[in-house]
């Protein structure tokens, strides 16, 4: 499929079946802002979960936390957003529309108009939000939207630290909302001024860093295959030295072969000891760790995993979209990995006969507390295999009149669109050993 067309199926899927909406829709939309609907929450909650897994709960080395959003402005002033997080802007001189200076065509000419060279000079404009805590609106209640789930780690790394005992090697992971005033927002949920995040801040002895930073770019990368990208749709790309953010010695993106180009998913950076250095200067605080095993004192070393919950719904999105031909007839279907599909079961009766449509809704009250189930008994079995093909539901169970009498329903793989005949009292074992 041509690569403008797969955006534009996708984006439509979504808003046809209630992955994602336009925010604000009835007010007629509010500048690139997205809500994720019944469907879209559950994907992108399973992308979360999938990212808690692999990064908290399978390992020993790393525990979570969930830090707010509102934080000390001198945060801020200490990780150098204040002074530096900032975009170049300039203005065409003839339409008077805002672009980012490393945002405009090599042509030189205006995005909007087309008129050629007539921009004014770059001037930086600072992405963080502000806002104010309290009833009035002064400096002194100046506040910001946090810009990235990160600081919060790094301002409670001794809280953590002495409370879980963990020494170094070892990580603090976090997702949450991040916002920034994105100047070119766009590409569906890929660039939006309100997003979430999925950071890890790892703490290391210094001579280990590199080490790390290597592991975890394959780490990550691989996070990507294993929910269903291929391989061939992904790659890591080291960053040049000028392209480097201040306070990172090495830099790399996972990124995705999105349809308008490769495009970043998660960047993997080597910040060495910046990041609490620069906090215990500005805060007076001692954030060294003392190892008594070398009887040595060091302020670790950092290596971060940064991704976006957005970014990977949309590639896994992405990745997952076919047409395909069954028969003569097209079917849309989302390849999803089963644990990240919204909807784990269809259960289906052949009809809505006043026999069938209780066995089928018992049999749902069975599997709910264990998978996400989703009961259809609308239109013909054809076009519900169809539906749920669509929205990526992996398995259909389909109750039918020899169910009566067998005690056994027909199950429907997605991929394969095989069929087998499974007693309902081994339904859940069955479904069970199929997931990953
Ligand atoms: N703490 C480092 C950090 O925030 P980043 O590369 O600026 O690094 C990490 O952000 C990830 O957050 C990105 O790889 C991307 O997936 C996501 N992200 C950043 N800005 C975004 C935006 N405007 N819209 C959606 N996702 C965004």
């Amino acid at each position: 499929m041509a690569k403008p067309d797969l955006m534009e199926r996708v984006v439509n899927l979504c808003k046809r079946r209630g992955f994602v909406f336009p925010s604000s829709e009835i007010y007629g939309g509010f500048r690139s802002t997205w809500d994720y609907g019944p469907l879209g929450v559950l994907l992108k909650r399973n992308v979360k979960d999938a990212w808690w897994r692999s990064m908290v709960q399978l390992r020993d080395d790393i525990v979570g936390l969930d830090a707010a959003i509102l934080m000390a402005p001198r945060v801020w002033e200490a990780s150098g957003h204040v002074a530096t997080f900032a975009d170049p802007l300039v203005d065409c001189r003839h339409c008077h529309q805002r672009f980012r200076l490393d945002h405009l065509p090599a042509s030189g000419a205006c995005p909007h108009c087309g008129a050629k060279d007539g921009f004014t000079e770059a001037r930086d404009f600072n992405l963080m939000f502000k806002t104010h805590v309290g009833p009035v609106e002064e400096e002194g209640a100046l506040a910001y939207l946090r810009p990235e789930t990160a600081q919060g780690i790094f301002v409670n790394f001794a809280n953590v630290q002495t409370t879980t005992r963990k020494k170094p090697p070892f990580g603090i992971a976090q997702m949450g909302k991040s916002f920034r005033n994105e100047i070119t927002p766009g590409n569906f949920v890929y660039r939006t001024r309100e997003f979430e995040q999925m950071e890890m801040e790892y703490f290391v002895a210094p001579e280990d860093a590199e080490r790390w930073f290597e592991y975890w770019c394959d780490q990550r990368l691989h996070w990507y295959v294993e929910y269903g990208i291929a391989e061939a749709q992904l790659r890591l790309r080291p960053h040049d030295p000028e392209e480097l953010s201040h306070y990172s010695s090495a830099t790399a993106d996972v990124e995705f072969d999105f349809p308008w180009g490769w495009g970043e998913l998660e960047g993997v950076a080597n910040r060495g000891d910046y990041d609490l250095r620069a906090h215990m200067q500005h805060a007076g605080q001692d954030l060294s760790f003392f190892d008594q095993e070398h009887d040595r004192r060091y302020v670790p070393h950092i290596v971060e995993p940064a991704a976006g919950a957005d970014r990977a719904t949309l590639a896994f999105l992405l990745a997952a979209y076919a047409e395909e031909e069954v028969q003569g007839e097209k079917r849309t279907v989302l390849h999803l990995d089963p644990r990240l599909a919204p909807v784990t079961v269809g259960v289906l009766p052949l009809s809505r006969h006043e026999r069938l449509v209780p066995v089928a809704e018992d049999l749902a009250a069975m599997l709910r507390p264990h998978l996400m189930v989703d009961v259809d008994s609308a239109g013909s079995i054809g076009r519900r295999y169809r539906r749920q093909d669509e929205v990526g539901t992996p398995w259909c169970v389909t109750v039918d009149f020899e169910t009566l009498d067998d005690k056994a329903v027909t199950v429907r793989d997605r991929d394969t669109m095989h069929q087998d005949r499974v007693p309902t009292d081994g339904l859940l074992a069955y479904l069970r050993a199929r997931l990953p």
